[in-house]
């Protein structure tokens, strides 16, 4: 027995909700952008995922019309950091909604560093960062998709492992979850893709 729902039959919240709740776990980009003053935003962001491998494009979705989407259209660049368990209380204050113009970096003392290609700056103590420049804004229903092109990756030295790839574990990502639930990694599994050959052959090397 399943719980059917029709979209047009239930309320704009209990649907938020519903999806909310199901497209889970998300990764949380933590959006800074820079305003006309030069005064700093930062805002997470779970409706975040790739977009295009090459170019790298990365995408991210303002529900609505907020500070980060205005920036973005102002001056057409973000940097999103990463965030870590230890971010946790942090970037729950930083969805706060100030008003615009009050910094989110300043507010809770978040350090800030430079980043190399774009104006709007990287959290000092984030893993890692992805410096972008907009691509395009996408509206969509009441939302606004984001698209912006990679120009400068910059991932600390401590969260590489031995392939020197960006390391699951030693990133420790947070992870956005329904309602006012986070979550951490949990197992992390490994298995090989099944080639068409072994497919057919009729042995998938599994191990
Ligand atoms: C973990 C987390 C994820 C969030 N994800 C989104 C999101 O994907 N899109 C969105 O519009 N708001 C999201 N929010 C809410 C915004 O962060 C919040 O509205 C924030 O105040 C926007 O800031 P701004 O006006 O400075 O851009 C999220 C909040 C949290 C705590």
């Amino acid at each position: 027995m399943r719980r059917e729902t029709t979209p047009d039959q239930v309320s704009s919240t209990d649907l938020y909700r519903l999806l909310t709740n199901l497209v889970i776990p998300r990764p949380i980009a933590w959006v800074s952008t820079i305003n006309d003053q030069g005064q700093t935003n930062l805002a997470p962001h779970s409706f975040f995922t790739v977009a295009s491998a090459n170019p790298p494009i990365v995408q991210f979705t303002s529900v609505g019309r907020k500070d980060t989407l205005r920036n973005i259209e102002q001056n057409g660049q973000f940097t999103i950091c990463f965030a870590t368990r230890h971010h946790f209380e942090t970037i729950n204050a930083s969805a706060t909604e100030f008003e615009a113009g009050r910094s989110e970096f300043t507010e809770l003392g978040i350090a800030a560093e430079p980043s190399m290609r774009v104006a709007p700056p990287r959290v000092a103590d984030s893993p890692a960062a992805l410096e972008c420049e907009l691509e395009r804004v996408v509206e969509v229903g009441d939302s606004f998709l984001v698209l912006g092109r990679v120009v400068q990756a910059a991932v600390s030295e401590n969260v590489h492992n031995d392939q020197q790839r960006p390391d699951a574990q030693l990133l420790n990502p947070l992870a956005r979850l329904g309602g006012s639930q986070w979550g951490t990694l949990g197992d992390i599994l490994s298995i090989r893709r099944i080639s068409l050959e072994q497919w057919n052959a009729g042995l998938p090397d599994t191990d």
